[in-house]
């Protein structure tokens, strides 16, 4: 029997296709390039079953998103307090690529491009692929399938990483980070370029709705009390200088990337996600905040 919950998610597309506000990434040349018409739609329930509509198996680079996940990895190796020492957990109001530390010289995040390059360093392994490998093994895991890096993104953003390798500099000259700077950012490039759809993320979102437990392989990535640490954090911080606007209208735990895609986390119920290329001045997709405000709506997924 056809589930009403397809009907449903191609209506909520509907309702929002028309939108053409907002911009393509533009500081990463391929990305600039790439089209701006995409919008999927898919949910994830805890038991495995996923919901999709629109162009939601259209691969694109997962960008920012992967950070919540390597954020839960470097726990998962180090341990909270060790990620602690090197990363503060406080909204930092900034936009994503600032400099945003705190009175202790660490980033304020591990959502803004400061911190999660600090996180990445601080994942097992000696070289940038070393420590890539174990990444992608564990955005594999929480994906539920082998994923694959974008190459050409790849090389084209760290053809521009400028401003990434200036925030890996400052924070090694400050104690802060814990791996050399190239090996830091072109780790965490190539991550950002790691390739995945929105029914993807929505599995993943569900990883860590359901504590830690991939719903379809049923394996536990991680333990339940760091898949609630790493919620809290993207409660907090996830959606950047528009995090205030996004626990008021969606108010779950989320993470946007500049590729256009959005993974929300709803604790104990359902992962969703939604894709579209083009961003608000945030740097969170148009498109993609719609669609999730819209199912926390009418979904009552709203936590407060
Ligand atoms: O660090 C960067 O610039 C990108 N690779 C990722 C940034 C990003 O996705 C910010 N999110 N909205």
């Amino acid at each position: 029997m056809r589930s009403p919950i397809q009907p449903y998610l191609r209506n909520v597309l509907d309702g929002i296709a028309e939108r053409r506000d907002g911009a393509l990434a533009d500081y990463i040349p391929e990305l600039a390039g790439v089209d701006p018409e995409p919008f999927g739609v898919a949910i994830a329930m805890l038991d495995g079953q996923t919901y999709a509509a629109g162009d939601a198996d259209l691969p694109f680079t997962i960008q920012s998103v992967a950070k919540a996940f390597t954020y839960a990895l470097a726990i998962r190796e180090r341990g909270l307090d060790q990620v602690l020492e090197h990363i503060g957990i406080e909204p930092s109001g900034d936009a994503f690529n600032r400099i945003s530390v705190d009175e202790r010289g660490r980033p304020a995040n591990p959502m803004i491009n400061a911190g999660a390059i600090a996180t990445f360093a601080l994942v097992p392994g000696e070289t940038a692929a070393e420590k890539f490998s174990a990444v992608l093994g564990f955005l594999s895991a929480c994906a539920g399938r082998t994923l694959t890096v974008d190459e050409s993104i790849c090389a084209s953003e760290w053809g521009a990483a400028y401003r990434n390798l200036g925030i890996a500099n400052i924070l090694r000259a400050g104690d802060a980070l814990a791996a050399e700077p190239a090996v830091a950012v072109e780790g965490y490039i190539r991550q950002s370029s790691v390739l995945v759809t929105t029914r993807d993320l929505a599995v993943m979102g569900a990883t860590l709705a359901s504590g830690g437990v991939q719903p379809v392989t049923r394996e536990r990535v991680i333990d339940e009390e760091i898949a609630g640490h790493v919620l809290s954090v993207m409660t907090t911080c996830g959606m950047y200088d528009a995090a205030g606007d996004w626990v008021s209208a969606v108010g779950i735990p989320a993470k946007s990337g500049v590729g256009g895609g959005i993974v929300g986390a709803s604790p104990g119920r359902i992962g969703l996600a939604a894709f579209s290329p083009r961003l608000d001045r945030h740097g969170n997709s148009v498109r993609a905040v719609a669609a999730c405000e819209r199912l926390s709506r009418d979904l009552g997924l709203h936590l407060m």
